[in-house]
């Protein structure tokens, strides 16, 4: 039976490692300073220091977040015991991976490389190696997403049947400068977390219709994409993403619309709205009998508390705590496949129409 609706009972947050193993992140990016190290602070997660080969770079981070900045990559790679974070540009995560002593747990930032090719070599490599890894597709962890999965799991929405994503806005791409004259950029890098999430709730879909174009204000490789998942008869799942949707505030959006057949839910996804300080998620959820949506009570967002979230589960699945690596390479590798299948529909032909009759 479904229990009584209660939106304070929704589980939104990861329970914590008993004793966290220390992390070694490579790569001194934007992202680990908005929200790698952000969310392993204010989880009490110890960080043992990071790599970058712009040590300059490496040191100054470490010096704001009172950790070390490794001289060489050996030095980070024999940290005892350690959980290797590597939040570094796609390509790079092979290279890394080959090098850490075998049977390690790592994470790896999203995407996992920069192609299928690339995603099979990662897998392949971590199989041989013996290397625990997930893919740090963190959207998953967000609290707003977890309570999401809550409700869904104790029977608050019924079968779920419908998911849209709609995004309308402007996204600072000038922010990661490793994008520049990459030919895959909206769909590899940013749509893929909603995709992501989408198989995390619905599993793989039989299919995928996509096109994702650029835009002629800009030589972003792609900022606009549309997408249809296709999961049969029963549920429609549908993406409609425009970055370039630069016109203020007012009419811009980014939120998922998940419908059952007995509930719905809203979600804001804030960060994206006003990247990266964002504003606050939100998830509204409709229950078969009330009145009204209520609005869930958030406890944090999806930056930065995702991510230690996501950390949560790969650190308690190396201490034996969970008994599952959630969004694991494997499933990661699934997600690419998703990604590839998108954009080779993108470069396939529609359904042509016919030609006007000539008589
Ligand atoms: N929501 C998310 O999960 C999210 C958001 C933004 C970026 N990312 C991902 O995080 C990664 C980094 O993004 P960013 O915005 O921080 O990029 P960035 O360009 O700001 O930083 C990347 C850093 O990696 C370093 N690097 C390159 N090769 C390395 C190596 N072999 N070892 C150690 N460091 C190395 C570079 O010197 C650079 O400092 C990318 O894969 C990106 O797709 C994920």
């Amino acid at each position: 039976m479904t229990e009584v609706f209660d939106p304070i009972r929704l589980q939104q947050f990861w329970p914590r490692p008993a004793k966290p193993r220390p992390i070694v992140i490579f790569g001194a990016g934007s992202i680990v300073g908005d929200a790698h190290l952000p969310a392993y602070r204010k989880a009490g997660f110890p960080v043992a220091g990071i790599f970058d080969p712009d040590l300059a770079k490496a040191s100054a981070l470490a010096e704001q977040w009172g950790t070390t900045a490794f001289a060489s990559e050996s030095e980070a790679l024999q940290t005892a015991g350690a959980i290797f974070d590597l939040a570094t540009p796609p390509a790079a995560h092979a290279a890394i991976l080959s090098k850490l002593p075998e049977g390690s747990f790592a994470l790896l930032q999203k995407p996992m490389g920069s192609n299928l090719d690339e995603a099979t070599e990662i897998l392949r490599l971590c199989r041989a190696r013996g290397i625990k890894a997930a893919v740090n597709f963190q959207l998953r962890f967000a609290p707003m997403m977890l309570a999401l999965k809550d409700a869904i799991a104790k029977g608050h929405l019924g079968e779920i049947v419908d998911f849209d994503a709609w995004l309308a806005l402007a996204t600072p791409w000038g922010l990661w400068p490793f994008l520049k004259g990459l030919p895959r950029i909206e769909i590899a890098m940013h749509s893929i977390h909603y995709l992501d999430v989408v198989r995390d709730l619905l599993g793989n879909p039989l299919g995928v219709h996509a096109k994702t174009i650029g835009h002629p204000n800009h030589d972003v490789a792609q900022t606009r994409t549309a997408a249809i998942l296709d999961y049969g008869d029963r549920i429609r799942c549908a993406l409609s993403i425009n970055h370039d949707h630069d016109f203020g505030r007012r009419f811009q959006a980014c939120e998922f619309r998940i419908s059952g057949t007995n509930g719905a839910a809203y979600l804001k996804l804030g960060v994206n709205l006003d990247y990266p300080r964002g504003e606050p998620d939100e998830l509204w959820i409709k229950t078969e009998g009330a009145s009204d949506w209520v609005s869930v009570p958030l406890e944090g967002t999806w930056f930065p508390d995702a991510f230690a979230n996501r950390m949560a589960n790969l650190q308690r699945f190396a201490s034996g705590e969970d008994d599952r690596l959630v969004g694991a390479v494997e499933d990661g590798w699934q997600t690419m496949a998703l990604v590839e299948a998108a954009y080779q529909s993108s470069a396939s032909p529609a359904t042509p129409l016919s030609p006007l009759p000539k008589e």
